[in-house]
């Protein structure tokens, strides 16, 4: 395995406490990064805390909700105050919600998952990067990177909210790029097929059979393997490829 070189730099992870989020942590607390994971609750967070411990070297962990103003700009402050500067910022907290026909859908299902997926990537993303914007003291000083899905750029049957929200936050990712590309912050998104995390465990076999039928390769991403295309994307060495929508997807992107 390669050693991606995170010595030193401080990286929150949005919905840090699960599948996906949790393997993030351990590739980034294994190249040397100083890693907060930030989630709903404490039981979940320290569990995923105490599993990703390395010895005396574990994650330290927030109970934020990003959907909620206060407390993500009440949490960036002290966990700026607390680490001295942020250096990555990865928005991956998200809900998959109903997976039904939209005439069949519940507006408020709609909203809490464009809430989540949307709106919170918006207000982790305004509050961190004031913090970044003003750490003006190294070229390559910020990045943030977005956990979208293959779902928002294919569509996907009985997912409205989910794959409209994850395609705007490839929209975003590229709107705030385009914003801090003189700064000297990398903003980039991932794009997995189907993980078999919690979220899965959402959906019937038979949908998981047919996304699975989708994929190409014929298998569901690991996530380890979106963790190390999410820590390359974090490190130094990705330093041109701001707005960038990286796939990870096993053949399935048609763009
Ligand atoms: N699993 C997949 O197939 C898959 C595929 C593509 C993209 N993704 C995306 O990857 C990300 C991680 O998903 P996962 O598969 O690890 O699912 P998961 O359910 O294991 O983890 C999601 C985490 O987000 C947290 N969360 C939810 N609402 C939150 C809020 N308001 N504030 C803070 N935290 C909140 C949950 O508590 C949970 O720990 C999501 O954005 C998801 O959309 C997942």
């Amino acid at each position: 395995m390669n050693r991606y070189d995170l010595d030193g730099r401080v990286a929150i992870i949005t919905g840090g406490a699960g599948g996906i989020g949790k393997a993030i942590a351990q590739r980034m607390l294994q190249s040397g990064a100083i890693v907060e994971l930030w989630d709903l609750d404490k039981a979940s967070l320290t569990k995923a805390a105490n599993d990703l411990a390395v010895g005396d070297t574990k994650p330290g962990i927030r109970i934020v909700d990003v959907t909620d103003q206060h407390s993500v700009e009440s949490s960036t402050e002290t966990c700026a105050r607390e680490r001295g500067r942020i250096d990555i910022l990865v928005n991956n907290a998200g809900v998959l919600g109903e997976v039904k026909p939209i005439h069949e859908t519940d507006p408020a299902n709609f909203r809490r998952v464009i809430d989540i997926n949307l709106t919170g990537t918006y207000l982790v993303t305004r509050s961190i990067l004031r913090v970044m914007l003003a750490q003006g003291d190294q070229p390559n000083r910020g990045r943030i990177v977005n956990i979208s899905s293959i779902q928002g750029k294919e569509g996907m049957p009985m997912a409205a909210a989910y794959a409209a929200s994850k395609a705007a936050v490839m929209a975003l990712t590229k709107v705030v790029a385009k914003e801090t590309a003189k700064n000297g912050i990398v903003v980039t998104a991932v794009t997995p097929a189907a993980a078999l995390t919690a979220m899965a465990a959402e959906m019937s076999p038979q949908r998981r059979d047919d996304i699975r039928s989708r994929i190409p390769a014929g298998r569901f991403v690991e996530v380890d393997e979106i963790a190390n295309l999410v820590t390359w994307l974090s490190t130094d060495d990705c330093s041109f490829s701001t707005g960038g929508i990286f796939d990870i997807s096993g053949g399935r992107a048609t763009y």
